[in-house]
């Protein structure tokens, strides 16, 4: 038996140590929490998109009385660019949360679906998707999908 170990790489970021676009984007994440549907939940998320192209699509998370009709914030995002711009791959996600008080502290997490979802995009367009976690407390940046889901299920696990 050999022991192995993942180590990931993620900077933990203040917000004045930000590049403008990544400011922007996180920017546009906060506002589009302000269209998140939850009803149930009471808990509001916001994503934006960057689209290769500077382009910007957000989406925010859409609940449902029958629950797992609903759709969290970053799919919806995500669907959305496909579904409009298949041609661009996307850049990067900024993902922000705010509970029925205010905006997350610490930095949102993903759920493991969604992750899924990011990884495919690295797939389809053959490069990092860049992941801006945001929190009150500070940001966490993730280069690639890959160091928030190793072992990740894609298209070439079911070719060799
Ligand atoms: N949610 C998101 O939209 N994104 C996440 O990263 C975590 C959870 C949504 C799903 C549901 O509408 C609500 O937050 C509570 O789980």
């Amino acid at each position: 038996m050999s022991k192995l170990k993942i180590e990931i790489d993620y900077d933990f970021c203040q917000w004045s140590e930000l590049t403008e676009q990544d400011k922007q984007l996180i920017k546009h994440a906060k506002e589009a929490v302000r269209n998140s549907y939850a009803n149930y939940s009471h808990f509001h998320v916001g994503a934006a998109l960057q689209l290769h192209d500077g382009r910007i699509v957000i989406g925010a998370n859409q609940e449902n009385a029958a629950f797992p009709s609903g759709l969290c914030a970053e799919r919806a995002a995500i669907f959305a660019a496909q579904s409009q711009a298949p041609e661009q791959a996307i850049d990067a996600i900024a993902v922000a949360a705010h509970n029925e008080e205010a905006f997350l502290n610490d930095p949102i997490s993903p759920c493991g679906a969604c992750r899924q979802v990011m990884l495919e995009m690295e797939d389809r367009y053959k490069q990092n998707l860049r992941v801006l976690l945001y929190g009150t407390a500070g940001i966490y940046v993730f280069k690639s999908v890959k160091d928030l889901m190793p072992f990740a299920f894609v298209d070439e696990n079911m070719r060799k």
